[in-house]
């Protein structure tokens, strides 16, 4: 009798598409979502860069292996590579960090020998995997993973490097400073100063060397959306407002306000828009207002931006094996990883590009990777005064001034409206009971309202998998399993809630 309950979706990226497989095929007939822009699929997007297929948003499946869902799907639709179904691919255990082959470049226009700086690389990677084991140990000796890590480097590079000259110890805590800026973009963090410590080790990964979608992350939104009833979605109908704990009547305690005035009944709404959005619009979205609980971990959590630049090029100036291209600058043995001056130093973020393979597939196509507010800022200049400093660091760290990009295209997600930033980080102070207030559905347990009116999902309601595609399709089906397991262990005798 559940199936008659009237559920309402805010949102049609993959957590609200598969809360709505979920309960369409449970056999829920009154299920809508609302979507406030024209499309389907939210950080999901695939876009074109000339004739090439690029990402905008979500780009691998981060550990592909049987217990992850998004690999499972996308394995059934048949959306990936052979390779990435082999055994091998899904027994690899890459700790989140897939071990691709760097070049390393620095800004006096050297191309870096891998064996000198390897020691850095290696005592990073140290320092990252002893950062994620304050989680369980409890007690964190820093607040924030910057601090663990620039103390802790600074000691060990004092005692494993005093017999290295000067200049390679100096050239390796530079190194470092661009590690951070990795993570920063890993992370969505402004700053790895603005990771909890002891909240960092929250995040737990899956086995499976990451792989992309060849033909778009997209395919996978297509698939899924072709499986559910037409007319399920409403498109360009923003939510303004969630009134729930409406108690004048017993049937449909809750009712959605729209952004053009429509307003819609329901018993059950579940709210999958962005962490970003909500930390923004948390007190018009909701009336009554949120329990302080609830809207202080929406605080504390981090959200962050992670932005794109696409570079297109008639020629490689990197080596045919090279996956990943790091540029270290030579001033930065103080290991800080965000600018002062963020206009006139934001390029100085862009920790490098990945490399787009295999090659046959898309010609020569690096992508940039830049998170934080100097990503925030560079969302504000226009295509062309990025393709020109992009043009000019590349000049710089070649030392080659003849190379022209083709084409260039960069993504804007902090100032899209519907997601304010990329995705979300335990913030400092963070803990377990931050990402379990975040899922915590409407009204409170012991309440005498009705229950379940107001559910939550999304990427940044998942325990240990937040910031993923898998954790957001994981908390889109427990919203749905939520409401399935309500239903059924009410007895059947009780008169449906709401009528045909
Ligand atoms: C640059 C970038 C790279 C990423 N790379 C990866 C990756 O490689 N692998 C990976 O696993 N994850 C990656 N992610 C994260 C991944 O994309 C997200 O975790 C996931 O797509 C989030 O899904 P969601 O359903 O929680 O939210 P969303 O996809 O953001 O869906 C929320 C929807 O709500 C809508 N909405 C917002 N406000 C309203 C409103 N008021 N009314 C109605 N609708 C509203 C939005 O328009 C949107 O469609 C990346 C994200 C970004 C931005
Ligand atoms: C919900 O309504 C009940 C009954 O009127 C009331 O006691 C309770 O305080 C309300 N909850 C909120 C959060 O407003």
């Amino acid at each position: 009798m559940g199936v008659n309950a009237k559920v309402v979706i805010i949102g049609c990226g993959i957590s609200g598409i598969a809360a709505a497989h979920r309960l369409a095929n449970a056999g829920f007939h009154h299920v809508r979502i609302l979507e406030a822009t024209a499309r389907s699929g939210g950080r999901i997007k695939t876009g074109r860069l000339g004739d090439n297929i690029v990402e905008i948003g979500a780009n691998w499946i981060h550990g592909p292996s049987e217990e992850n869902p998004v690999f499972c799907l996308a394995r059934q639709y048949r959306l990936l590579d052979p390779e990435a179904l082999t055994p091998e691919n899904q027994a690899m255990d890459v700790g989140g960090h897939p071990p691709w082959v760097p070049n390393i470049f620095s800004s006096s226009g050297r191309k870096l020998n891998t064996e000198d700086i390897y020691p850095a690389l290696e005592m990073f990677a140290e320092l990252m995997y002893e950062s994620a084991e304050f989680e369980s140990q409890g007690g964190e000796p820093w607040a924030c993973v910057g601090d663990f890590i620039r103390s802790e480097a600074k000691r060990r590079a004092a005692e494993e490097w005093k017999d290295i000259d000067a200049t390679t110890r100096s050239l390796r805590l530079c190194v470092i400073s661009n590690m951070l800026k990795v993570e920063c973009c890993v992370n969505g963090s402004p700053s790895m100063d603005e990771v909890g410590l002891g909240a960092y080790g929250l995040y737990k990964t899956l086995p499976g060397l990451d792989c992309t979608f060849p033909g778009g992350y997209e395919g996978l939104i297509k698939n899924l959306m072709s499986e559910l009833p037409s007319g399920l979605v409403t498109y360009n109908q923003a939510v303004r407002c969630v009134h729930w704990n409406n108690t004048e009547k017993k049937e449909n305690p809750v009712t959605i306000e729209c952004n053009d005035g429509e307003r819609i009944v329901s018993d059950h709404v579940i709210v999958t828009v962005p962490l970003g959005y909500l930390k923004k619009h948390h007190s018009a979205l909701f009336r009554p207002l949120l329990p302080l609980h609830k809207l202080h971990s929406i605080q504390r959590l981090g959200f962050g931006t992670n932005n794109k630049i696409f570079v297109e090029f008639d020629s490689p100036w990197w080596d045919a094996d090279c996956e990943i291209i790091h540029l270290v600058w030579e001033d930065e043995d103080v290991m800080v990883d965000h600018m002062p001056d963020v206009q006139r130093s934001w390029i100085k973020k862009l920790f490098g590009f990945t490399v787009l393979k295999p090659t046959e597939r898309y010609g020569h196509v690096l992508c940039g990777w830049i998170a934080g507010h100097e990503s925030e800022y560079m969302e504000t200049l226009s295509e062309q005064e990025v393709t020109h400093t992009i043009t000019q660091l590349i000049h710089r760290f070649t030392g080659n001034p003849t190379i022209t990009p083709r084409r260039v295209l960069r993504s804007q997600w902090f100032h899209d409206p519907w997601t304010c930033g990329s995705y979300s980080y335990p913030g400092k102070g963070c803990s377990a009971q931050d990402l379990d207030n975040m899922m915590e559905p409407l009204p409170m347990k012991g309440s005498q309202s009705q229950p379940l009116q107001v559910l939550f999902a999304g990427e940044a309601t998942h325990p240990c998998y937040y910031s993923t595609v898998h954790g957001a399709l994981l908390t889109g089906w427990r919203e749905a399993d939520r409401l399935i397991s309500h239903y059924s262990s009410i007895s059947p005798s009780e008169p449906p809630k709401s009528k045909l």
